[in-house]
């Protein structure tokens, strides 16, 4: 595991962006693997920043989402579509037949995601897979519990992931999501880890130097040969000095 500790939560979106920008610039037709959530707003930003001043091309770029809610339509403001749309898709030059992201109407949830993972196994696999982490330890939308082994599949939510994401649990607040498995996001071949602020710190600490443990999905982490972890000043707050 590779660490890197910046200062604040720019630094942390730039240094980010540039490594993934520089991965493009290696592979122009790099997979891409993306997430969601706040933590990843400026590094989205800070993309479209390197395309807008010609240091990133996605002509070539395919990107496959972590995961999507279920049930959610594609247009609905909290939607991970909308999110994309909003933060990347509508700055940049990915041509829409390049973007995946899992389908949140999908009348058979389970073939979707099948045929999700099918999708991903044509396009050769994920080069580089991009994550945040969720204070119960989640990585895409597998809750603590989650296998190993788990494939792109149907998920609860956990109570706690709903409140933190909807504010409550209420009519017309999705329970479950469509999400790439544990399993699918270790086959990536290289992972970057985000985590920002302080309240992400004990978390952090104990996923990435804590025993491996289906309680913590993100320790699964620890299992891959090519993770690098970027934290920020608050998130590296119980991490131990080097
Ligand atoms: C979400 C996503 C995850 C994300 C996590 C943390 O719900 N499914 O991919 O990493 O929760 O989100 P945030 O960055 O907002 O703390």
């Amino acid at each position: 595991m590779r660490t890197i500790i910046v200062d604040t939560y720019e630094d942390l979106s730039l240094v980010a962006a540039r490594l993934v920008g520089d991965a493009i610039g290696e592979k122009p037709d790099l997979v891409l693997g993306l997430p969601t959530g706040r933590t990843p707003v400026g590094f989205y930003a800070a993309l479209v920043q390197l395309y807008r001043q010609g240091r990133v091309d996605f002509s070539r770029v395919v990107t496959f989402n972590l995961d999507e809610y279920y049930p959610m339509d594609p247009r609905d403001p909290r939607s991970f579509h909308a999110f994309m749309q909003k933060h990347l898709l509508e700055h940049v030059n990915v041509p829409w037949d390049h973007v995946h992201i899992p389908d949140g109407r999908a009348p058979e949830p389970e073939q979707a995601c099948a045929e999700y993972e099918h999708q991903l196994a044509r396009a050769g696999g994920i080069d580089l897979l991009v994550l945040g982490i969720g204070h119960n330890g989640h990585i895409g939308f597998n809750e603590p519990g989650a296998p190993r082994q788990g494939r792109t599949g149907p998920v609860r939510l956990a109570h706690e992931t709903i409140q933190a994401n909807f504010g409550s649990v209420g009519p017309g607040v999705p329970r479950f999501a469509l999400s790439m498995g544990i399993g699918t996001i270790l086959e990536s071949r290289k992972i970057l880890l985000l985590a920002s602020g302080q309240d992400k710190a004990s978390i952090t600490r104990r996923a990435l130097l804590g025993p491996v443990t289906p309680d913590v999905p993100a320790s699964f982490l620890q299992l891959h040969p090519s993770l690098t972890v970027i934290l920020d000043r608050g998130a590296a707050a119980y991490w131990p000095a080097s």
